[in-house]
């Protein structure tokens, strides 16, 4: 049993809508490759709605989506403005609209064919000098990674990709930013050859996340915890980033070719892992963040001397029931082979081999099908070390004497965004008996408001400069690295997954990981 006993002290003067400094509004020209899909409609418009909206957004900024599809400028606001009013998080009021429609453009381009690129440029700069506006170029490739290197060729060929200067061209890319540690040299290498360093902005949406930037200002910006985040004080870390859905929207011809391991652990896990495990940096900067982080992925090793069977756990769903419903299994999803084995869920225990945290596992899962949809990271600290008190606890009929819960620090990072800590009282009465309760920092009873979609901030970040939040090529290699070997056995040697019925929180072979050290997956949420 558990005691939640916590209001966040907040005094009005601390509120979120009281401190927060009036939005300095910034512009860009921004070109989105790959507008006539899912992300563009569900993330990248309605983010941007909202940066206008709040004043964030130079209201001289043309937006153009680009792609092959043919379309008029109104058909993309007549669809967009549908997206928006589903998606995004601001009110779609007639004048809001109209303020950003009016600066939202949709231009046709098929990036195979070289002689259009040309009548291309020739009508984005119309754009933008009626607009105006004369800032630096962002182009965002929500595109397939394929399409990478072709996009930016256009962009040279249309003579809208400046390295710098006046209309400097900053170029995003989404994941999966390759498929393995060679394919992703071979990306970074192409693109490269076409833009500096520097220009490329490769996303990882976890990072724009408001709950995953808190890990760091967490850890900085208060002195009694950081003391603690070592091998002296700390038993275990878990991190999970659990999802209960399947297969939505047609998803499994790209899934079935990524798996859990390269859709979300290599990207999303490893840069929650590097932001807990890392040192403060010299200075609060892009670089010198960056360079901490590449520090605990070069420091990753398994968890487990051995082969991989003996550090990592590949499961796939079978047919189950999740939320009262029934679900199908993997293999029955549409476009998914009957004999597939990709893996849709993957647990690792890790160690982060350096002075910090020499000798503390890290337990990492991710997977799809779960009970529910949550991503969050436990610190599990040490026993105190006597065991002075005790308490009697009962399941149904059977009660038994338990010592002290270990104290836990979790962050919460969806959904529900949270800090909590979990702590050792004295139970009221005329013993002494121990009783473990959670002290809770909500983040909505504190701030009240919203929070912003990580597409905002991280939309924001780009037209601004700031590569803070944006992944170097060196920390994806590190990345590559060390899942590589994984994916090379899982898949060289067709191993078979560990079958796991959805609903369920895993495969049982994922609990050997943790139960050879006496330790247990949480169940969060439930
Ligand atoms: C994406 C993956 O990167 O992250 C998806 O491709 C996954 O498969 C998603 O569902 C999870 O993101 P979030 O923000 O919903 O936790």
């Amino acid at each position: 049993m558990s005691v939640t006993a916590v209001e966040a002290d907040v005094s009005p003067r601390d509120t979120f809508e009281g401190s927060a400094p009036p939005p300095v509004s910034v512009g860009a020209s921004l070109l989105i490759y790959g507008a006539s899909g899912d992300l563009t409609a569900r993330k990248l418009i309605p983010a941007l709605y909202v940066l206008s909206y709040e004043g964030y957004l130079d209201d001289a900024s043309p937006i153009i989506g680009v792609a092959r599809r043919e379309k008029t400028d109104e058909s993309f606001r007549d669809e967009m403005k549908e997206a928006v009013t589903k998606y995004s998080r601001c009110p779609v009021t007639d004048e809001q609209w109209d303020k950003f429609a009016s600066r939202l453009y949709y231009r046709r381009l098929d990036i195979d064919q070289a002689d259009q690129y040309e009548a291309f440029g020739n009508s984005v700069r119309e754009v933008e000098s009626a607009a105006g506006f004369d800032g630096p170029r962002v182009a965002y490739l929500a595109t397939a990674p394929s399409l990478f290197v072709p996009s930016v060729k256009s962009l040279h060929g249309a003579g809208l990709a400046p390295a710098e200067g006046e209309g400097v061209l900053r170029v995003v890319c989404e994941k999966p930013f390759g498929t393995n540690l060679s394919s992703a040299r071979e990306l970074a290498a192409s693109l490269q050859s076409l833009l500096r360093e520097p220009q490329i902005y490769r996303i990882d949406h976890y990072l724009g996340k408001e709950t995953v930037q808190n890990i760091l200002l967490f850890r900085m910006g208060n002195a009694i915890f950081e003391p603690l985040l070592n091998r002296n004080h700390v038993e275990h870390v878990q991190i999970t980033v659990a999802e209960s859905q399947g297969m939505e929207r047609g998803r499994a011809g790209y899934y079935d070719q990524s798996g859990a391991t390269r859709d979300v652990l290599q990207n999303h896990v490893l840069q929650l892992l590097c932001l807990m495990g890392m040192e403060p940096p010299a200075r609060f900067l892009g670089e010198n963040l960056r360079d901490e982080k590449l520090k605990v992925l070069q420091a990753l090793k398994p968890g487990n001397p051995g082969g991989i069977n003996d550090w990592a756990v590949a499961g796939q769903y079978v047919a189950g029931s999740l939320n009262g419903e029934e679900a199908i299994g993997y293999r029955q999803e549409e476009r998914v082979p009957s004999g597939s084995t990709r893996e849709t869920y993957v647990a690792m225990k890790v160690a982060i081999d350096n002075w910090r945290w020499a000798g503390v596992p890290f337990y990492l899962r991710t997977g799809k099908r779960l009970p529910t949809r949550v991503t969050e990271i436990a610190v599990q600290f040490k026993q105190p070390p006597m065991q002075q008190f005790q308490t009697v606890e009962c399941d149904g009929d059977v009660c038994e004497m338990v010592t002290a819960r270990p104290n836990t620090l979790i962050f919460r990072i969806q959904p529900k965004e949270a800090i909590s800590l979990r702590f050792n009282t004295k139970r009221p009465g005329m013993q002494y008996q121990i009783h473990p309760v959670t002290m809770n920092f909500g983040y909505e009873d504190a701030f009240g408001a919203k929070l912003p979609e990580a597409y905002e901030r991280l939309l924001l970040d780009v037209i601004r400069g700031d590569n803070t939040l944006f992944t170097r090529d060196d920390e994806l290699e590190e990345a590559w690295r060390f899942v590589d070997p994984v994916l090379e056995y899982w898949e060289g040697q067709k191993i078979e997954p560990n079958f796991y019925s959805a609903g369920s929180w895993g495969p049982n072979e994922s609990d050997r990981l943790l139960a050879a050290a006496g330790h247990a997956w949480r169940k969060p949420g439930v």
